[in-house]
């Protein structure tokens, strides 16, 4: 990037985008001292700001009281040079700036520095804890920078996209009511209002449909969401959502639309060509086959059920069990003993919840060698293996249980930790995913009813409609997941608009005509009023970013994340309120031990 010199006086280049034809000009730079090197009569210091490291040379032998302050600089001192481009005698091929050096005719100590608590450079000697405490420090590390200049990028990418769509950013407001989204609400009390509590919006969700029936038929908004949920490396409490809307659409111009913008960010951010439209996977059959509502089809490994092949053959587990499926891992057969005792461990781990697991191991001669041999004959094991497509060298890996849905996912666990240990779960390689069809519904155990799979204000298909009231559980949505390597980057659906369709669907969910009325009538009363038929979905702004920035967590992609029991230990918030400050919110706080 060029700094404008006309305007810009404090400093006349940045520190990474002197080459070698600028050598002989005269240039003021400012930035802060990486590392200082004294070599022979000549002190080097690398000089570093946002655009790179540019190297500075200051020479004893032309100006001895210069050379000595240079070479007293501490590190992260803040410092303004001005010297001459020249080219380097021992050139660095590894930094952009690596041909030239500046010979500093003067300098400036802007700051001194203490020492920084941990070293500011991609390998750093300091922990997670430290980084997360000085995190404006880690922000000056070149790779956790690039992680948001990444994300900078991204954001202004889809701006464009979607404004060239016609699509209008309209800010929605954050002090609002409780959203449901399904998780718990963060809650601020209102000094004007004593003993009321505005909720923080868990997504815009009824905001954007209120602008639908305002007539802005294409809204968008990067928008903080607030979601007081248990914290994982995908989830943070606070975060941030492309959320959008449609009016005037189906489910596939939502598709459509969202695809080409997925795939645009591909190419211009990745310059990734994605030609084949994305695959399209019924969500019944992501749980037949893979155990998941967001597999990752980066590899197959796709679940084959052996209730046929071997129930009923004495072997007790599999004879009492509701469900018996598989794996087959390619070439895994070389697998230790050690190693299939370490994932039998894995699945039997309390979160995951399997009670043991069954391997086969099929031979270089094509026989089959399993750890229940004694149940069952070669000619059992032999389906088995052809239900599978198994060859030779190939492992198959067997779990079963008296809950069908349990077990697919402890077998969806095992899929993705054999696929790991199997390195099919490569960064560099991108596979995306529609699920599609969801239930409108999904059984509660902990509230004991049906809840919104997705959201209350999801239509049903239309075929499905005449089975809300004999069979809810089997009615399907027009609801809809975008899939990237296994992580939901995306979810919406087309909504009802229509306020006695509405209040059918929020008395399935239990809620009395009153509770309706009074948590949502607003809604309803809205959609009285002329709504146009509209639907939309939001992307989970910091997985995007993490997908493409190849990281583990999405908090690498945030400037002040919080910490897995969602503080901030920087800012050491949350924080305790002065005792005038809850009695002017009317609060007493009892917190029990
Ligand atoms: P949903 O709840 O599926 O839908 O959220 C949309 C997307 O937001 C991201 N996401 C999160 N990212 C980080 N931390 C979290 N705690 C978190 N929770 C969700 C995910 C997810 O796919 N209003 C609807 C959208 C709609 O129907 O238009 C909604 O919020 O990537």
């Amino acid at each position: 990037m060029r700094v404008n010199t006309e305007t810009v006086m404090f400093r006349t280049n940045t520190c990474g985008e002197l080459r070698l034809a600028d050598a002989g000009k005269s240039v003021t730079l400012a930035g802060w001292v990486q590392r200082v090197r004294k070599m022979g009569g000549m002190v080097f210091v690398d000089l570093r700001d946002r655009y790179g490291i540019t190297q500075l040379v200051f020479n004893e032998s032309s100006d001895p009281e210069l050379c000595g302050n240079a070479n007293r600089l501490g590190r992260e001192y803040v410092i303004q040079v001005t010297g001459t481009v020249s080219e380097r005698s021992n050139k660095n091929q590894k930094i952009a700036t690596g041909e030239i050096e500046i010979l500093v005719a003067s300098m400036n100590i802007i700051n001194a520095a203490d020492t920084p608590p941990f070293t500011i450079e991609d390998d750093t000697d300091g922990g997670d804890d430290l980084r997360m405490k000085y995190r404006y420090l880690d922000l000056r590390r070149q790779c956790v920078r690039s992680n948001l200049e990444l994300r900078h990028k991204m954001v202004m990418e889809i701006r464009n996209f979607l404004d060239k769509l016609n699509f209008m950013e309209v800010e929605t407001p954050i002090l609002i009511n409780s959203t449901p989204e399904g998780a718990r609400d963060f809650v601020v009390p209102s000094r004007m209002n004593p003993g009321q509590f505005y909720a923080l919006p868990q997504s815009p969700q009824i905001l954007k449909q209120l602008l639908m029936v305002s007539g802005f038929d294409r809204y968008f908004q990067i928008a903080k969401c607030f979601r007081d949920e248990d914290l994982r490396a995908d989830r943070q409490p606070e975060f941030t959502q492309i959320d959008c809307e449609m009016s005037f659409v189906e489910q596939e111009d939502i598709l459509q639309i969202f695809e080409a913008m997925a795939k645009h960010l591909f190419k211009s951010i990745l310059g990734i060509e994605m030609d084949e439209p994305f695959q399209r996977m019924t969500w019944q059959d992501a749980m037949k086959y893979y155990g998941s509502d967001k597999p990752d089809l980066r590899f197959d490994m796709h679940f084959v059920e052996l209730m046929d092949v071997m129930k009923g053959c004495g072997f007790g587990v599999f004879d009492n069990a509701a469900y018996i499926g598989g794996i087959c891992a390619k070439g895994a057969a070389v697998y230790t003993r050690k190693q299939i005792d370490a994932l039998t461990e894995y699945v039997k781990r309390p979160q995951i919840g399997a009670k043991g697991m069954v391997y086969a191991r099929v031979e270089s001669d094509g026989s089959v060698k399993s750890s229940v041999d004694k149940f069952y004959s070669q000619d059992v094991l032999q389906k088995m293996k052809e239900a599978f497509g198994a060859e030779a060298g190939d492992l198959i890996l067997i779990l079963s249980g008296d809950d069908a849905m349990k077990t697919r996912k402890q077998l969806s666990e095992l899929r993705l930790k054999v696929a790991e240990e199997l390195g099919l779960r490569d960064k560099n390689q991108f596979k995306c995913l529609w699920v599609i069809d969801f239930p409108m519904y999904e059984w509660s155990d902990e509230e004991n009813r049906l809840m919104a799979m997705h959201h209350p204000f999801t239509s049903p298909k239309p075929e499905d409609i005449p089975l809300l009231d004999t069979d809810p559980a089997s009615v399907r949505a027009n609801a809809y997941d975008m899939v990237i390597n296994g992580i939901e980057v995306g979810g919406g659906s087309i909504r009802i608009h229509d306020s006695k369709l509405q209040a059918t669907i929020f008395r399935i969910l239990g809620f009395t005509p009153e509770q309706a009325q009074e948590k949502f009538g607003f809604l309803m009363n809205a959609f009285k009023f002329g709504a146009p038929p509209h639907g939309g979905l939001a992307f989970g702004l910091d997985r995007f970013v993490s997908i493409f920035a190849k990281l583990d967590s999405i908090r690498d992609c945030i400037a002040f994340p919080k910490n897995n029991s969602g503080r901030d230990v920087m800012l050491d918030a949350p924080g305790q309120l002065d005792p005038s400050q809850l009695d002017e919110l009317c609060l007493k706080v009892d917190v029990k031990e």
